[in-house]
């Protein structure tokens, strides 16, 4: 991690991004791109061992604030405002950290409320939380923000009723976000299937290699951090599908 002064601050163009759920998954194939790309960090996650191992490692190529809690804790995420407060400039907040909730998936018939509860604090109330906290921060840089949804947000599977709602809500909270907003685009991503933890805890003891990695995805989701499209919902594959037809 490169030491850094609040007078280097005020000279400091460099794009700031902060990722939360970064030290796995989607979080960290996301933050390896942006690091490679010269992105300054702001990372978080619960443990805080695989996230300062995430620091070390990114810490070689750009300057990485490593920041461990749940975001489901107004407290944490104060803290991640704070130092984006202090870097004194954001460009990108990327909603990633997200839980399935209780597996094997139970159907919404039996499903523990308090769980659910859970399950709507960590992937909806959290997401609109950091918003709250940052979109001054977006605004100043006529940045982007991306909540990362999924495709249990519009289908109804059998199981993934928790989940499923509490991305629709996020869905909605994006949608009217980016009516709201005119100077910081909103979007939704939705990866697809991707090769995680998170991907082998829905599936329990199945074999998931088939699933394609979450770098698959990572060109489409940059691209769309970097670029000029519209605020809105977008899924992965259409999005590479469409780089794909201009390449
Ligand atoms: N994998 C898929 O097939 C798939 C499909 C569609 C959408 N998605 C979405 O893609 C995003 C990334 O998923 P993934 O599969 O990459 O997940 P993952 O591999 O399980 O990684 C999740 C990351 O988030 C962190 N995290 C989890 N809960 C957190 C919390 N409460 N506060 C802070 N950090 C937390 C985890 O670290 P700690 O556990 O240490 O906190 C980890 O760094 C999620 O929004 C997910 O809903 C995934």
């Amino acid at each position: 991690m490169t030491p850094t002064t609040d007078t280097d601050h005020q000279h400091d163009s460099r794009p700031v991004a902060l990722v939360t759920g970064a030290s796995a998954g989607l979080g960290l194939a996301l933050a390896r791109g942006l690091a490679a790309r010269g992105w300054v960090l702001i990372l978080d996650a619960r443990g805080e061992v695989a996230l300062h191992q995430v620091a070390a490692e990114l810490g070689q190529h750009t300057e990485v604030r490593a920041i461990p809690g749940d975001v489901a804790a107004s407290e944490h995420r104060e803290q991640l405002a704070a130092a984006a407060r202090a870097h004194g400039r954001l460009d990108v907040l990327v909603n990633n950290a997200s839980t399935l909730g209780p597996a094997p998936l139970p159907p919404l018939a039996a499903y523990p409320l308090d769980e659910f509860e859970r399950v709507l604090q960590v992937n909806t109330v959290a997401p609109l939380g950091l918003a709250q906290l940052l979109l001054p921060m977006l605004s100043a840089t006529r940045g982007a923000m991306v909540n990362i949804s999924s495709d249990a947000a519009v289908e109804a599977y059998p199981g993934w009723g928790g989940y499923g709602a509490a991305k629709s809500a996020l869905d909605q909270i994006t949608a009217v976000l980016a009516a709201e907003q005119s100077t910081v685009r909103v979007y939704g991503f939705d990866p697809g299937d991707m090769r995680t933890a998170m991907h082998q805890w829905a599936y329990p003891g199945e074999d998931i290699s088939d699933r394609p990695t979450p770098e698959r995805v990572v060109p489409a989701l940059i691209g769309l951090l970097v670029g000029s499209r519209p605020s809105g919902r977008y899924r992965a594959d259409d999005l590479l599908a469409h780089s794909a037809g201009h390449s």
